[in-house]
């Protein structure tokens, strides 16, 4: 009878490999392959702190709320210390932003500043804590702009098309980190006793079709007619006008949900509500929407608001927030669709 657990081969591709990889290829400079070292080396503290759950005394609410009006959990407040401190003293980069912090962070002048500004939403599916289920953090980074070494506000108001490196790291059975630098989209899993993640996948791909979706069907009644109507048309299943079956998933943690996307297909949407319709969207541009339209379209899927390509979104503000809908590449275009339909039938 072969062994149940096996030891990870001595020819595994580890993080770190793939990056000395990639920097060897004139792919990311030494700045970047330290940022994403440094970044992955703190989502294994996050892993940690989340792994011990009740044990670690990191359950419940911090107390406090952030920018947006949210209650902080103490794991949200923690990861976001934790992704602080670890980026302050490499020198490489110009200044960070997360959604826990109402404005963007400069590095302290005691250490030397670089090229690379981080965006990070350190604690993504935070309802989730509390009950066990997965959580996520995830990242994005620009260039700061010419001349910029201490970065301000303005100077993360970049389009995602100019993302130099996205990711997440899902803490979830097993912790794994999924990346890119704009040469595919790819997945590392921890292996928790090396300490280190492996390459475990190379260029994920999405299906180009799917038979599943993932909405918080709690919303139906204050979406928009196009979102009503392209959502009816998915629940219609094989009778309707869509011809085929529908399933629905939906974790509340943006990460799991899309890791499920990257992993085996599916649309995933958070549309306008009327209830978060004064704000644009419930989900963040720059560290949530952005970061995982990246990895989505690195894997061939696609990314919208349903009127406008992700990635092109201009940015207003830090935590600017947007309708997303991403996944599936014909399935995305199908709800772009009826949104157009829907405009061009207003006077
Ligand atoms: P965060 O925990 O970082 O605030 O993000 C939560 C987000 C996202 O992860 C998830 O898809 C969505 O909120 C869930 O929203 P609902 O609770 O409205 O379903
Ligand atoms: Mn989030
Ligand atoms: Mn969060």
């Amino acid at each position: 009878m072969s062994a149940v657990l096996t030891p990870t081969p001595s020819s595994a591709i580890s993080l770190t490999r793939y990056l000395i990889e990639e920097q060897r290829a004139g792919r990311i400079n030494a700045d970047l392959r330290l940022l994403i070292e440094v970044v992955a080396r703190a989502c294994k503290s996050i892993s940690i702190a989340v792994g011990k759950g009740a044990l670690g005394g990191v359950l419940g609410d911090a107390g406090t709320g952030n920018i947006q009006g949210e209650a902080q959990k103490k794991l949200d407040v923690l990861s976001n210390e934790i992704l602080l401190e670890a980026n302050a003293w490499g020198g490489h980069l110009a200044g960070l932003a997360s959604e826990e912090m109402d404005t963007s962070h400069p590095i302290p002048d005691v250490y030397p500043r670089g090229n690379y500004l981080l965006l990070f939403d350190p604690l993504d599916g935070s309802s989730n804590i509390d009950v066990n289920i997965s959580v996520g953090t995830i990242f994005s980074v620009l260039r700061a702009p010419d001349g910029v070494s201490r970065a301000e506000d303005k100077d993360f108001l970049q389009a995602g098309t100019e993302q130099v490196c996205a990711g997440y790291t899902t803490y979830g059975p097993s912790t794994m980190l999924v990346l890119t630098i704009g040469h595919g989209t790819h997945a590392f899993t921890l292996d928790r006793e090396v300490g280190s993640f492996v390459l475990t996948t190379r260029d994920m791909r999405i299906p180009d079709d799917t038979k599943e979706f993932a909405v918080n069907m709690s919303n139906q009644r204050h979406w928009q007619p196009p979102m009503q109507r392209y959502v009816a048309d998915l629940l219609a299943g094989q009778e309707g006008p869509r011809g085929k079956d529908f399933n629905m998933r939906w974790v509340a943690s943006m990460v799991a949900d899309v890791h499920r996307i990257l992993t085996r297909g599916g649309i995933f949407s958070y549309p306008l509500d009327a209830k978060c319709a004064d704000k644009g969207g419930k989900l963040r541009l720059m560290y949530e929407a952005n970061p995982m339209a990246m990895l989505v379209e690195q894997a061939g899927g696609a990314a919208s608001t349903g009127r406008q390509r992700m990635l092109e979104v201009q940015p207003t503000g830090l935590h600017q927030r947007v309708p997303v809908f991403l996944g599936s590449k014909h399935e995305v275009e199908t709800a772009v669709r009826y949104h157009h339909e829907f405009d061009a039938e207003q006077p």
